[in-house]
């Protein structure tokens, strides 16, 4: 068809190229047809974004809500890719959370267009912050899991592969180890450095009004630090927030120990977990945020506890035990500001 006939017998070896050519052509065919024709599998491809709902896997299969922000979304991500696995299903992310992780970590789950999760007829599916003997079994085939769940005890069994799953881009990793490198250099020898994340913003705020609880104050800030200085030659403080000014104010840089990240300056959410994530050992106050750095640094942890009253309602969507590894210290909030009445 493509070729003269008089080819065939004047070029003999053409013919060979020809058939070769046909078989190729046919296979592609074939296997485009087949990688439209199933989902393709969620543990092996970064960002495979699925298009065309008819063609979606027989066994159904896993999203999660995209709400709050890095910390909450990581905590999803998380959970997602556990319970996915449990379940024996293909797990997808929507693209909002693709568009929070992706530039930081290097997350393999493939995103659902939601052109196409808007065609998916969705069974939601309400996720406690802790894991649930019923959630190995979740009934349903297109399943979207819903909530903040953030809670070790969903993926610690698996817990090699979510610190793959963020492992920092190697961009992101390099310019926190130039701080790192930088403020090193001022010493002559090895020091340890402790990242400490204080978490002010909105919590201000919610934490008194809402949760009937405090927020780290001096007090705690000093006793942490106490305990790595207690246990440490050297340690040096990196210090994060969403509140520096604060910070500035309240930490006592006079043992010449604690370092301001950024020179005091905010710093982007991304930059300041990257830079948590690159010390050794943690110091975290409260949130997800600062969880999460600690989680994936694995050194000692030094974490802020009982920071509610005991008749808060926080009580009802956050168990510590389930929040927080055994093996980390707390330290016991100062109640004492806390709204003693009211709700
Ligand atoms: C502590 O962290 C720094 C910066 O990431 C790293 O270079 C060093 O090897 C770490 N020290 C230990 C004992 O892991
Ligand atoms: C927090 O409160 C619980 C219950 O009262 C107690 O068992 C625990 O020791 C407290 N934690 C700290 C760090 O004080």
């Amino acid at each position: 068809m493509l070729l003269p006939t008089g080819f065939w017998v004047t070029c003999p070896s053409f013919s060979t190229i020809y058939f070769l050519f046909v078989i190729f052509v046919v296979s592609v065919i074939f296997h485009c047809h087949q990688r439209l024709a199933q989902v393709p599998s969620p543990w092996a491809h970064s960002a495979h974004v699925v298009l065309v709902p008819t063609h979606l896997a027989q066994e159904g299969l896993f999203t999660i809500n995209a709400i709050g922000r890095l910390g909450n979304q990581m905590g999803e991500y998380a959970t997602l890719y556990a319970l996915a696995k449990m379940n024996g299903r293909p797990a997808f992310i929507p693209p909002r959370m693709h568009s929070t992780l992706a530039p930081i970590f290097r997350i393999t789950l493939p995103v659902l267009h939601s052109s196409t999760a808007s065609r998916i007829p969705w069974q939601n599916y309400y996720l406690n912050d802790w894991m649930e003997e019923e959630y190995r079994h979740i009934p349903g085939k297109y399943v979207r899991l819903m909530g903040y769940p953030c809670s070790w005890t969903f993926y610690h069994h698996l817990r090699q592969e979510i610190l793959q799953e963020f492992t920092l881009h190697d961009h992101v990793r390099e310019e926190a180890q130039m701080f790192l490198r930088a403020l090193q250099a001022k010493w002559a020898w090895q020091v340890t450095f402790v990242g400490v994340h204080v978490r002010r913003g909105d919590y201000v705020r919610v934490m008194p009004k809402v949760w009937k609880g405090v927020l780290a104050d001096r007090g705690y800030l000093r006793q942490a630090m106490d305990w790595f200085r207690a246990r440490y030659h050297t340690p040096v403080f990196v210090v994060t927030s969403d509140d520096m000014a604060w910070c500035r104010k309240s930490i006592s840089s006079s043992l010449g120990d604690v370092m301001f990240a950024g020179n005091g300056i905010q710093g982007s959410p991304a930059k300041d977990f990257a830079l948590l994530t690159q010390c050794n050992h943690s110091i975290i106050t409260v949130g997800t945020f600062g969880i999460w750095a600690a989680y994936l640094v694995g050194g000692n942890t030094v974490y802020l506890a009982n920071f509610t009253l005991p008749d808060s309602p926080f009580h009802m969507v956050f168990r510590p035990q389930a929040a927080f590894l055994p093996e980390w210290v707390g330290i016991a909030a100062d109640l004492g500001q806390a709204p003693q009445n009211g709700p």
